[in-house]
């Protein structure tokens, strides 16, 4: 695995294999990585010649400086990880090559209702910082593919609304986003890095959140919406110190809120908990 740490490095290795026709694929993480995260690497790795993934912790997508200081940085760990799925290409850039011009001068991006809806209420300017992180990594890479996991669905779409709205190509097309399916474990807790931040009861009691998802994709057509709403909340509630943030149905095209199933093609229940000190986020599709 080549690992580099200057943009201009990066792009002069990727030169010389996109003048070979090799398609790249690309897997941005923020590191501590996990299964979750290597099942990215490697579908990109079998859809495409060359996989590149980049870990750089977003300061601007932290709305909580507390977060950002805890937030794990098991950096050689993370390396052999990504060494042990053949990853091609490890990023590993420092503030100055993904702000050249500081933390204090982002873009503003406008992203629609996405901004200020669900994740967006909850982490005011988490969105934007996303947005000028990936869009710059973009650039960067130049990739033919983005893998992004379904686990943050709403990043999902926020990322598909930046590259539509922008006049970014490689090779003629816009990059095509891949979403890849959430990955759990035994217990279906949604795998993610906040989760060793739990205590041992807290993590074993988390997984009753997945359990309350699988259990609205297996009912949902037994019930309203309203109603299945209240109820999921309130079992989500009794979770010893689980506090349900948000717990809502939307459209998985446009995700919007919709009160009536029938007002969507296809249906996602997006969720936020926190957990003690620890915001989860799951999603599940219903059909
Ligand atoms: P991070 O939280 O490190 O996640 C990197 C990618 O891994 C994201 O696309 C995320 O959705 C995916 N992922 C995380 N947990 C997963 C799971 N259990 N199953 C499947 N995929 C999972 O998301 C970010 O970093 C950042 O916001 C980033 C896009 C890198 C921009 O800074």
């Amino acid at each position: 695995m080549h690992l580099f740490k200057h943009a201009a490095d990066l792009k002069s290795a990727l030169s010389a294999m996109k003048a070979a026709r090799a398609s790249v694929g690309f897997v941005p993480t923020m590191g501590a990585l996990h299964e979750g995260h290597l099942s990215l690497v490697r579908r990109s790795k079998s859809e495409n010649a060359v996989t590149v993934c980049s870990i750089y912790v977003n300061p601007a997508q932290f709305n909580d400086p507390n977060d950002l200081e805890k937030y794990p940085r098991p950096i050689e760990r993370d390396i052999e990880l990504l060494a042990s799925v053949s990853c091609d290409v490890l990023f590993l850039p420092p503030t100055e090559e993904v702000y050249p011009n500081g933390l204090s001068h982002l873009k503003h991006y406008d992203l629609g209702h996405l901004e200020h809806f669900l994740e967006g209420a909850s982490r005011p300017g988490h969105f934007n910082g996303v947005a000028n992180v990936v869009d710059r990594l973009l650039h960067l890479v130049e990739p033919d593919r983005l893998y992004l996991g379904q686990k943050d669905f709403q990043q999902v779409k926020v990322v598909e609304h930046v590259i539509s709205g922008s006049d970014f190509q490689v090779s003629g097309a816009k990059p095509a986003i891949v979403m890849c399916p959430i990955v759990r474990e035994a217990d279906g807790l949604a795998m993610s890095s906040r989760n060793i931040r739990l205590t041992a009861t807290q993590r074993k009691n988390a997984a009753g959140i997945s359990r309350e998802l699988f259990f609205i994709h297996d009912h949902w057509k037994e019930y309203s919406a309203s109603e299945l709403k209240r109820q999921a909340i309130h079992r989500i509630n009794t979770i010893p110190e689980a506090q349900v943030d948000y717990l809502e149905f939307c459209d998985a095209g446009e995700f919007t809120l919709i009160t009536d199933w029938k007002e969507a093609r296809q249906i996602v229940c997006v969720t936020s908990v926190i957990v003690g000190a620890v915001r989860l986020l799951d999603n599940i599709l219903l059909n």
